[in-house]
């Protein structure tokens, strides 16, 4: 039986550069957040370890690799060398989310990968494992393994779950929904840490006061507490990227910030009509989509 899981892309409600490290990485104290936004990935028993793009893909997958250096391939490859020499998979993806926009595609289909095989090969590994392995890919894998909102500090790596309750608290949590605009440019995400420009009066409790008010659905509120250590640099040196989050403000958005190192922007907004008004008001020749938060894991 072919599985088929969905994958979803983040945004960072919070993104708080603390330190470099001597490793080159930077800490972090981070409000990271799937939405429902999603690649759909499809996993088959096979032979062989194999990657396909569906022509069903919506934006252009050009840029996607399919051979050794796709994350896909590489979570795979890391569980059939340590788990399943004799496994093999046919996995082919179908592409929503922006390529290298800040919203995680990549690290969330390594993360799905992950998680589908552990079950199509039946390795009963824990999540704590697959975390570690996807630590060995990415700084943001370990958080789509772990699923939902989640507090990320370290490198990305230490992980606590932002509503500990999930599920069980599911509908006690007020929906909130953002909408998600791309103008086009490519953000090199090393590049964007290097020259991230420090903030000179900096707020200890960034995660805190966004964690306070997404809990209790106060969208005003959360729009004036959005916060990106990396976005004043973006902006500097991208300038279609600040003019995206301009237009984005100007459609109706009450609060717009940058997602992870860009170039994709993120607004709140009250609502999914709210959303569906402001994207009508945006640029045609932009990719944009109304998205909503998901808070608690999905798998
Ligand atoms: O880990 P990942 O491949 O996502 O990171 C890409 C680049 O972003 C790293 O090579 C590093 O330059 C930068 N980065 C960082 N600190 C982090 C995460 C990423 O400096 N916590």
């Amino acid at each position: 039986m072919p599985l088929t899981l969905q994958s979803p892309a983040k945004i960072n409600l919070s993104l708080e550069i603390l330190d470099k490290r001597p490793d080159g990485y930077h800490n972090l104290d981070s409000f990271f957040l799937p939405v429902s936004l999603f690649d759909t990935l499809v996993f088959e028993e096979a032979p062989e370890l194999s990657l396909r793009i569906s022509p069903e893909s919506t934006i252009p997958v050009e840029k996607i690799g399919t051979d050794n250096d796709n994350l896909i391939l590489r979570a795979a490859r890391i569980l059939q060398r340590r788990h399943a020499p004799h496994a093999g998979a046919k996995i082919t993806l179908s592409k929503h989310i922006p390529i290298g926009g800040g919203l995680g595609g990549g690290s969330s289909n390594c993360a799905t990968t992950f998680h589908a095989l552990n079950r199509l090969w039946d390795l009963d590994l824990s999540r704590e494992t697959l975390e570690a392995y996807a630590a060995e890919l990415g700084s943001d894998t370990p958080a789509f393994v772990q699923g939902g909102a989640v507090r990320m500090t370290g490198r990305g790596e230490i992980l606590r779950p932002a509503f500990p309750d999930c599920p069980e608290n599911r509908e006690s949590i007020p929906p909130l929904w953002v909408v998600l605009l791309n103008c086009g440019e490519h953000c090199s995400t090393k590049e964007v840490y290097k020259h991230y420009i420090k903030e000179l009066t900096p707020r200890p409790d960034f995660y805190y006061t966004v964690a306070h008010f997404a809990s209790s659905g106060a969208v005003s509120q959360l729009a004036e507490n959005l916060f990106n250590s990396l976005q004043k640099g973006v902006y500097a040196r991208y300038p279609r990227v600040e003019t995206s989050a301009r237009l984005l403000k100007e459609a109706g958005a009450e609060g717009v910030l940058l997602s992870g190192s860009g170039a994709t922007v993120f607004g709140l907004v009250r609502d999914q009509a709210h959303g569906q008004t402001v994207c009508g008001r945006l640029p045609t020749e932009m990719w944009k989509a109304v998205a909503r938060a998901i808070y608690c894991p999905m798998v």
